[in-house]
């Protein structure tokens, strides 16, 4: 397989974007492959190589590449203009879809991407409240702002830099952490700090470091203790929102939170982020509270087009049903390979959301840095050498679409246990 042209490609970028790359989690060393185009389950690189995406632009290509109903909103929408500056009945339609499909969102405010609705999410709740400190979970990632940035996880951990430079210690003093899956930890924090506790934010299912799984009566014991002590519960739904369900992880475990942060998928590939609630925390929104949220790209015609299509075809086509019983086979298959290999390995996931953790079966943030990491980049390459594209870290979720076809699905397996040997 040759990288010729990525690699020189990245000799260049690396002098004009730092890590030669736009992101941090795309840097895959020594080089990344430099993307041509990507149609249904297939991405293809600049030096003709292709790949089965299972990484699929880290979640919101559920649909797959290029899906033909996205692509014609899309254009149906640029004919007409992709920015307008005004308001559009495209976002109150998205906007009353949601609110339908989540139990948690009375009403919601569009913005671009999932790290301004976790960052505006956790501003409301603080100006609902009149409190300071919120409680995020070690390892949980919500986007790159400065309140969040403590024991992150996602490129942030696989780098090795689960904190940030450049964000005085003043920005995360009201920042506090505790470890997933862990009620007592989680009761006694609140408990300690409920004279200014405002929130707790929170991926039901940690998709950032794993997928590492709720246990038993987790969230619905969380449910419980925030509303006993009247914190705002936030799920950032931003990669389980129409991933688990139609309705996210709170369909999914039946628990509902005060708010919800979605994106991804939401915006059919395009960028966007929501963050919603009930009614009496997001009217504290400006213009009709005083909590102050704007956005210049706020509800962009293209991305908000883009995403009623894509809940179109999710809502006409079932397609949750699909792909959660590919998501099973995928894990029992990939289990059985596991066992048949004998390593102590642990295929972890749910839905269509997958991941062999190269050590056990992790509860939680300690629990995934135990894992064997490089061990697990060395098997990326092997994989992409077989022409499968997994995310490049073994903190990263891998993704199944409806664009995956049987004879992917087959392929990738024989891949998996021919790189597993
Ligand atoms: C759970 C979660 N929240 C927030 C974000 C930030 O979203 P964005 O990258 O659109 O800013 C991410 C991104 O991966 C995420 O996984």
């Amino acid at each position: 397989m040759s990288l010729d042209k990525s690699r020189d490609l990245y000799n260049k970028a690396r002098t004009l974007l730092p890590g030669g790359v736009s992101s941090p989690v795309r840097a895959i060393k020594p080089y990344p492959f430099y993307t041509e185009s990507a149609n249904g389950s297939k991405i293809k690189d600049i030096d003709g190589n292709e790949y089965i995406d299972y990484c699929l632009a880290y979640g919101p290509n559920i649909l797959g590449h290029a899906n033909p109903s996205i692509k014609q909103a899309i254009i149906n929408q640029l004919e007409k203009g992709w920015l307008y500056g005004t308001p559009t009945d495209l976002e109150v339609n998205l906007a009353e879809k949601i609110a339908a499909l989540y139990p948690s969102i009375d009403m919601l405010r569009f913005v671009s991407t999932g790290t301004e609705a976790t960052m505006s999410a956790l501003r409301a709740a603080r100006g609902f409240t009149g409190k300071n400190k919120f409680i995020k979970i070690e390892g949980g990632f919500h986007g790159a702002h400065d309140a969040v940035l403590v024991k992150a996880g996602s490129g942030a951990t696989t780098l090795g830099k689960p904190d940030s430079l450049g964000i005085p210690e003043d920005f995360t003093k009201h920042t506090l952490q505790t470890p997933f899956n862990d009620i007592e930890a989680l009761t006694q924090l609140i408990e300690k700090n409920q004279d200014d506790m405002a929130a707790v934010i929170m991926e039901p299912v940690m998709g950032n470091i794993g997928p590492v799984l709720p246990e038993g009566d987790y969230l619905k014991d969380v449910r419980k203790v925030t509303e006993e002590n009247d914190v705002v519960l936030i799920f950032d739904e931003v990669i389980t929102g129409f991933r688990l369900a139609m309705g996210g992880a709170q369909e999914y475990f039946g628990v509902t939170p005060d708010m919800t942060t979605l994106g991804k998928i939401v915006g059919g590939g395009m960028p966007i982020g929501v963050f919603g609630g009930k009614k009496e925390i997001i009217e504290m929104i400006a213009p009709s509270g005083s909590v102050y949220q704007a956005g210049t790209f706020s509800g962009s015609p293209a991305s908000v087009a883009a995403g009623l299509a894509v809940l179109d075809v999710l809502e006409k086509e079932e397609v949750h049903k699909k792909l959660n019983a590919t998501g099973d086979m995928m894990r029992s298959r990939l289990s059985e390979i596991v066992s048949d290999l004998n390593l102590d390995y642990n295929v972890v996931g749910i839905s269509s959301m997958f991941k062999i953790f190269f050590g056990d079966k992790p509860l939680n943030y300690q629990d995934v840095l135990k894992c064997d990491k490089e061990g697990y980049v060395q098997f990326f390459f092997k994989m992409l050498d077989s022409g499968v594209f997994i995310p490049p870290s073994q903190f990263e979720t891998n993704f199944i679409s409806t664009a995956h076809s049987e004879d992917d699905i087959e392929k990738t397996l024989t891949a998996y246990e021919a790189n597993l040997k």
